[in-house]
């Protein structure tokens, strides 16, 4: 059990007049506490007007990502006692609009995910006794791309996206890759032609933030760099 001071960046759309600022709490914070587990704490015993997401509490709805001093990751997954320190700060997703405190607008995140048709594309009929099927090795290839939970640490740690808002972002390029690898999708161009602009791919400059935000250790800056090299043999070839 530990005291931990918590700074918590407030926004009230209520109430433009007071604007962004901190709000401070202190917890005694039990050994096993997320740092979910302390702000739900706070909001159940301290502060009922706390606003934040969240839903599985397990890791996979990506619903929890914040910053946690500085640090983009999931709030279910961040353990408060290993960050090892008596206060910790705690920011919104950077990089999005603010709805509500640690509430961002995942507005963002879905235009750039629809911008790269993030689903399987066929030309020919499928196979009429069966599935269309992948050998092991096919289905291999999809590891480091499949896991994605679009969280959206990713794009908020970019500066290409701080600078650039209409960037499609490294969460929409790693879906693109994971169905332009997937050798059961026979459009790869309808995935990669509306990235192939100064709002998509190129706007990367191999910074590596979304690798280091990552919570599912997945490597957006390598899918980028794939998806580079596919348009590059499509126009060469
Ligand atoms: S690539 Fe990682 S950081 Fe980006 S949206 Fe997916 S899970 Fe989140
Ligand atoms: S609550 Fe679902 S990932 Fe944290």
């Amino acid at each position: 059990m530990a005291m931990i001071t918590f700074k918590i960046n407030r926004y009230n759309p209520d109430d433009e007049k007071r604007g962004h600022f901190v709000q401070e709490y202190q917890l005694d914070v039990p050994k096993g506490y997320t740092v979910l587990d302390c702000l739900n704490d706070i909001k159940w015993k301290l502060d009922g007007t706390l606003t934040f997401r969240r839903s599985c509490r397990s890791g996979i709805c990506g619903s929890c990502a914040m910053t946690m001093n500085g640090v983009n990751n999931l709030a279910c997954e961040t353990q408060a006692l290993a960050l090892n320190c008596d206060t910790i700060a705690i920011e919104p997703l950077r990089g999005y609009p603010v709805v509500k405190d640690l509430v961002v607008s995942l507005d963002p995140i879905v235009r750039g995910l629809m911008a790269v048709k993030p689903y399987l594309m066929t030309k020919t009929p499928p196979p009429t006794d069966q599935e269309r099927l992948q050998s092991p090795e096919e289905r291999e290839k999809l590891d480091g791309l499949y896991e994605c939970i679009l969280c959206g640490s990713c794009t908020s740690s970019c500066p290409s996206f701080w600078a650039d808002k209409e960037y499609v972002g490294p969460h929409a390029f790693l879906k693109a890759y994971r169905f332009v690898a997937d050798t059961r999708d026979e459009c790869p161009g309808e995935h990669l032609e509306p990235i192939d602009d100064k709002h998509g791919l190129w706007r990367c400059h191999t910074i590596f933030n979304c690798v280091e935000a990552c919570p599912k250790d997945l490597n957006p800056t390598k899918a980028i760099a794939e998806l580079k090299k596919e348009l590059v043999r499509g126009k060469l070839g």
